[in-house]
């Protein structure tokens, strides 16, 4: 895979990352990322979960050359992992999406376009060719729903992502302490943080202000100046599983429904026709009290039988959770603050660099623990301590 030998060796682990974007991204930008919904339970709990998970290795298996690559829905990816969709990227870092898109066709891992992405699906769509995936927030509207997925199919995207874990936004009190509003006001208290994130705001000032650029056609020039207001108004508290069938009807390609935490929301969407379940819980920006992903994972494994893919996603933060991931039970895994974090610590190295220290640790894991595929990572014994 590109970007192996990349590798920034004072920047080797996500903390690393971590730490980095931190410094460099104004604080508003950073707690918008970093955040978690409440108390932050579900946040820790996400990391626990992983942490709690041990694998077996087995031993004496001559030498071992690991071999990333994954097929999903008849497409070849580099790596059993992808890029999720993360709204106002442009926030975190100017022309984030453009980064990611690049990283995801130059690694070939799938990049999620979210509904609230600050670039278009016909940008994307030309850089990321059949690593695109689109993410759709369900409109109300069924004239904006019916545009919304031609011009994602007409950009290029065949795999769609339907979220279906936020019926109302969620409280993120970091993000409102932070004065986080889109657009920006400008406070002597932004000016500070600004000053305080220089590359930041030069890159800003160039690239300008983020907009919602997959929804601004549908927004009249009173609704463009109170953006997040319009998305609440518009995009939340839609799904039902009637809708889920309409759209099923509606869309060509592969179908995942994204933020699947019981196993009978599992089983039903099966039922509708889904080609996917990711188990999600937004990362711990929704439900404070919802379960780990990982806790939840092999019976949504198991209530969906053999012919669905099931992806996970929620605190993944190295190449050795993927490994715990695979054996628990997932085909495939997304991170989303990951990537930001590596576009926030290096801007437009920073997704080639995540990609290469996951790939790294992951392969190195997979050496450990005697694997050679991503299916004999499938097999591998696993504890819950
Ligand atoms: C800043 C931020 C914005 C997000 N925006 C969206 C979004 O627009 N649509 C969506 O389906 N999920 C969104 N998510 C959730 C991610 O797709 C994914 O489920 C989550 O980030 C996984 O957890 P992780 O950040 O610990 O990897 C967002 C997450 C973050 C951190």
């Amino acid at each position: 895979m590109e970007g192996h030998f990349s590798l920034k060796k004072h920047l080797l682990s996500i903390s690393d990352l971590k730490a980095q974007a931190r410094r460099r991204m104004p604080h508003f930008a950073w707690e918008y990322l970093d955040s978690g919904t409440a108390a932050e339970e579900c946040l820790a709990r996400n990391r626990s979960a992983f942490q709690q998970i041990t694998l077996t290795p087995k031993f004496l298996k001559g030498k071992l050359t690991p071999n990333l690559q994954t097929t999903l829905f008849g497409t070849e990816y580099a790596a059993p992992f992808g890029i999720a969709p993360v709204g106002l990227s442009s926030l975190m870092w100017p022309k984030a999406e453009v980064i990611l898109a690049q990283t995801a066709s130059q690694c070939r891992i799938p990049y999620g376009l979210s509904t609230v992405a600050t670039e278009s699906p016909e940008v994307v769509g030309k850089i990321t060719g059949d690593m695109g995936w689109f993410q759709l927030y369900s409109p109300r509207d069924l004239t904006m729903r019916q545009d919304l997925l031609d011009r994602a199919w007409n950009a290029g995207f065949k795999v769609l992502l339907v979220t279906a874990d936020v019926p109302i936004m969620s409280r993120r009190e970091r993000q409102i302490k932070a004065g986080l509003s889109v657009p920006p006001k400008i406070t002597p208290r932004t000016l500070y943080h600004l000053a305080r994130s220089p590359r930041w705001s030069f890159e800003t000032l160039l690239a300008g202000q983020p907009r919602f650029k997959v929804l601004e056609k549908y927004a009249n020039d009173q609704q463009m100046r109170q953006m997040l207001q319009f998305t609440n108004d518009n995009l939340s508290g839609t799904l039902s599983w009637d809708y889920l069938e309409e759209i099923r009807a509606l869309w060509k390609g592969a179908l995942v429904l994204k933020g699947v935490l019981h196993p009978e929301d599992a089983s039903r969407a099966v039922a509708v026709g889904v080609d996917g379940v990711q188990v999600s819980n937004h990362g711990g920006r929704q439900l404070d009290g919802a379960p780990a992903t990982m806790e939840v994972l092999p019976e949504i494994k198991a209530a969906v039988g053999a012919d669905t893919k099931v992806f996970l996603d929620s605190g993944v933060r190295s190449g050795l959770d993927i490994a715990r991931a695979l054996a628990v039970g997932a085909d495939f895994v997304l991170l989303g603050r990951a990537f930001l974090m590596g576009v926030g610590a290096l801007g437009r190295t920073g997704g080639k660099q995540t990609v290469s220290i996951l790939t790294d640790e992951l392969t190195n894991v997979m050496m450990q623990l005697g694997c050679a595929t991503v299916t004999e990572l499938s097999q591998v014994e696993w504890r819950k301590d």
